[in-house]
Parts: structure tokens; sequence; C-alpha cells
């Protein structure tokens, strides 16, 4: 199975910022790990990342068009709790995305409990640091059957 994983605003800086929320692995160590856990599964993965909004809109309609991938993985950070033009980008896919967060997002502030995308998401994995993004495939690739 080939898998797109995508992060939005200020993941770029996971590693670097609030330590002991998001933990002290770079975002270039998560996806390394990543890349071995799909390597190992026979599974192929593509990374992407950006604090803009409308380029993580044009990645989702690019998988959709150029058929890139079977599944995504996608930690939107903040825009998760706002961003109806993702909301809606996701909903316009015919491919599965998982909602990610390396944080339980439900067990910090009030507005970090809400979520605009999990309506429109096959599933939602928060709160096992870099493990979310693991959880996020594995559970893809249960649902898939593959
Ligand atoms: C996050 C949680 C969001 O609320 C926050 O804005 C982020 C990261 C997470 O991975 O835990 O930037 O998506």
């Amino acid at each position: 199975m080939k898998f797109l994983v995508m992060n939005g605003v200020n993941l770029n800086l996971t590693g670097k910022r609030e330590k002991g929320v998001y933990g002290n692995a770079t975002l270039d160590e998560i996806n390394a790990r990543i890349a071995a856990y799909c390597e190992q599964n026979g599974d192929q993965v593509e990374f992407y990342q950006s604090n803009i909004e409308g380029e993580l809109v044009d990645k989702l309609h690019e998988a959709y068009l150029q058929k890139t991938c079977d599944g995504i993985v996608f930690n939107a950070g903040a825009f998760t709790h706002y961003s109806y033009a993702l909301r809606d980008a996701i909903a316009a896919i015919d491919i599965p995305v998982v909602e990610t967060h390396i944080s339980n997002v439900h067990a910090r502030e009030e507005f970090r409990k809400t979520s605009v995308l999990s309506e429109v998401c096959k599933g939602v994995v928060c709160g096992f640091g870099e493990g979310s993004y693991i959880a996020a495939i594995a559970g893809l690739k249960a649902a898939l059957g593959k």
C-alpha cells in the first residue's frame, strides 16, 4: 500500500517547541521511524508538511486527482479546530483520511476538543506521541484489509 503522511501548521517545529507536550523527536526523526515501519510492512510512504492551509488543500487534491496513495494520515495542527477548507477538501476526496494528533487533544484546552475534520475522516488517533502516526497507519491497513 502507499500512504501519504501530512503535517500542517507548526508541525515543522516538532521536537523544538513545547517538548513536554509534543516530545523531543523532530519531524524528520518521526518521519524516519514511520518510513522504517512502512518498509518493514512492504508499504510505501510519502511525507508532506506545510504551514499554509491552501497548500495542504492542494496536496489533498493532488492525492485524489493523481491517485497517489491508498490512505492519508493527517495531523493538521491547529487547522483541525477551524479549517472548513480542509474539511471540504477531505470530504471531496475518495481516499480515507485519519485525523492524527501527537497529544491527547481532549485532555488539553477547551478549543482543542473541537475538530471540524473528524466527521469527514475515516478515524481519529491522538495521544500516543509520535506513535499516533504509526497507529493511524496500522488502523488504515486494518480498515482497508491489506
Ligand atoms: C496537534 C494538536 C493541535 O491542537 C495543535 O494545534 C498542534 C498539534 C497535535 O499533534 O497534538 O499544533 O495537532
